[in-house]
This record gives C-alpha cells, sequence and structure tokens, in this order.
C-alpha cells in the first residue's frame, strides 16, 4: 500500500482528487491537511471533512492548513472557478467531525516521523502547508518518500496569467522554498493537465457507474464546466469539459510510465510581471545570472499519455467508489 498524505484546497478537481485517492486499492489516504486557495481556508477545510464523510472515508483525518500565504498579501480565493462553496454550490451539509488537534505543518510533520520513508506527499493547492513543515522540521526532505505537486508549468501558457499558474500564484515564496530543498520533487502543471480533459461524456461515466460517488462529481463538476466553456479555457472539442489537473498528480503515483519529464534547478518568481512562473533551467548553459546555481533537480511532466491517465482515473472510481 502507498501511504499518501494530500494537501489540499478543495476545491471541485481537489473532490477528483480525494474520491480517487479513496477509491484506489493501492493508496491508503492517511490524512489530508488544507490550505486557502479555491476558497477561503475555513471552507476548504469543511468541504474536506464533508466530501471524505460523502465519500465513506471518515476515518481519514483532516488536519486545518494555512489562512494566507508565507510573504505575499493574501490573492483574492477562486469563487469565479469553483463557486461560493468551492465545490460548485452544493449545499452540502455540514461534517459532525471535527479536525485534529495538530495544525497542518505539525500533521506533515508527525506522519512522516511515524512513517519515515513512507509517505508520498501529494500538494494540489498553494504550497504554505510544505513551506511552514519545513521551517518547522528542515529535515522534512529527507524522512517523506517523495513530493508530487499539481502546479506551476514550463511551456504551457498559465491559467491565471500568461506566465503563472494558481497553486504557484496562490503563494510563491512558498513554491520557492519548497523547490530549493534537496527531495524527489515531481512537477505535475498545465503543461500535462491541459492535456487531459474530462468532457461531459466522461464525466456522465461516473454520475451513471461510480454510485453517490459518482453522481456528486458530475453535480459539482456542473460548474466547473461551464466556467471552463464560458472562459474559452476548455479543450474537450466540441464537448462541454474541464481540465483534470489534481486528480493527474494522484495518478502519477501508480502510473508514471505514461508521463515524459523534464528536470533541472527550478525557481518560482516571487512578485513583478512574472509572480507565480515557474523557471526551469532545462539547459544548464554557464549563465552569468545564476539564480539557479546550487538548487537540486526539480522534475517537471512535460508529455502525458492523456487517454491512458483519464482512463486510470475514471476506472479506479467507477471499480473502486465506496458510496
Ligand atoms: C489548480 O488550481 C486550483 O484552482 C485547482 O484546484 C488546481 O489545484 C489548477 O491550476
Ligand atoms: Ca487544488
Amino acid at each position: 500500500m502507498t501511504k499518501v498524505l494530500l494537501d489540499t484546497d478543495p476545491g471541485i478537481d481537489d473532490a477528483q482528487a480525494i474520491a480517487y485517492a479513496i477509491a484506489h486499492p493501492d493508496i491508503e489516504l492517511v490524512g489530508l491537511t488544507t490550505v486557502f486557495g479555491n476558497a477561503s481556508i475555513d471552507i476548504t477545510t469543511a468541504n474536506a471533512l464533508k466530501l471524505l464523510d460523502y465519500f465513506g472515508a471518515s476515518e481519514v483525518p483532516v488536519s486545518k492548513g494555512a489562512a494566507v500565504p508565507v510573504v505575499q498579501a493574501p490573492r483574492p480565493h477562486a469563487y469565479f472557478v469553483h463557486g461560493d462553496d468551492g465545490i460548485g454550490n452544493l449545499d452540502m451539509p455540514p461534517s459532525p467531525r471535527d479536525t485534529s488537534v495538530f495544525p497542518a505543518p505539525e500533521f506533515i510533520m508527525n506522519q512522516a516521523s511515524l512513517h519515515r520513508g513512507e509517505i508520498t506527499l501529494v500538494a494540489v493547492g498553494p504550497l504554505t502547508n510544505i513551506a511552514n513543515a519545513l521551517e518547522l522540521d528542515p529535515s522534512l526532505p529527507k524522512k517523506v518518500k517523495e513530493l508530487i505537486i499539481m502546479g506551476g508549468t514550463v511551456d504551457e501558457p498559465g491559467n491565471v496569467s500568461p506566465l503563472a499558474e494558481a497553486n504557484f500564484l496562490g503563494d510563491p515564496h512558498a513554491a520557492d522554498r519548497v523547490l530549493s530543498q534537496s527531495w524527489p520533487v515531481t512537477i505535475i502543471g498545465l503543461d500535462v493537465t491541459h492535456q487531459i480533459m474530462l468532457t461531459d461524456t466522461h464525466l456522465a461515466s461516473l454520475r451513471d457507474g461510480a454510485g453517490k460517488t459518482g453522481q456528486l462529481l458530475w453535480d459539482s463538476s456542473r460548474f466547473y464546466v461551464d466556467f471552463y466553456t464560458q472562459s474559452g479555457a476548455a479543450k474537450g472539442g466540441a464537448e462541454p469539459a474541464c481540465a483534470m489537473h489534481d486528480a493527474t498528480a494522484l495518478v502519477y503515483v501508480h502510473e508514471r510510465d505514461s508521463f515524459g519529464t523534464t528536470h533541472g534547478p527550478a525557481r518560482v518568481i516571487e512578485d513583478g510581471v512574472a509572480v507565480g512562473q515557474l523557471a526551469i533551467d532545462r539547459k544548464h548553459y554557464d549563465y552569468s545570472l545564476d539564480h539557479w546555481e546550487g538548487r537540486p533537480p526539480t522534475y517537471a511532466a512535460m508529455t502525458v499519455d492523456a487517454e491512458h491517465v483519464r482512463r486510470a482515473f475514471l476506472d479506479t472510481i467507477i471499480k473502486g467508489h465506496r458510496v
């Protein structure tokens, strides 16, 4: 079993990732840590609890994380993408459960120490909790198995500016700190997630084949698909569609042969016109201005067998959903 700790800001596509993790026969979800992003921290935390309860995984602990970025002034949350409740305006009842007594950085640190070398940390929101966990325990990179990040973009244009992806813009200082550390890091950014579209036909196959879990994913995707259609961000062809961002980072855990990567020392631009941009030194020239020097390699997925990854996502939920 792969022990996965998911750092998340649910989020419509975060809900897809959570459903996938619960349904996967080889994933043990050791916890969700929450972060601001698609909605406020109170809303994303409430959503994490609600979604786990709804998907039949009330045993999974939720730990509340950061409300604001480490340095940058908070930016508006993405209610226009994910709805006022962050999950497509579903009007779900609140969970009766409480969050863990440990705040997210401590929770991450504890899990990494308890299961040394075994935790696959998957971060699909702004990287604030991971940066704060590093602050608390600088030896964290030696304790986790690997870190997989949904965030950033290398060649594909950004989704919040021509250069930046939303999670990296959400906390660029945190992202830059995380990429300064020596640990196995793989970025699953827009270069691949914009190639993996979920059309209404794909989403309807979940609605019709994955019980209550599939119905919720269909219902919550209505708001997201409308946003993609109206903003012109959809590449699903003639059909309404949305990109499969966060679940792709989780699918990578077991389907990594379907991805091609590049690597090099990486930086995230912290302010100015390029704020939030991920920049990887892929050429290793002897640059005169080398802000990349001394940084360990970061891997970034650039190519993907989109059909295979989408099928793995859909089939896993259809076969393994609990409710
Ligand atoms: C990322 O930003 C958020 O809106 C999504 O949940 C995803 O994690 C895509 O850029
Ligand atoms: Ca997210």
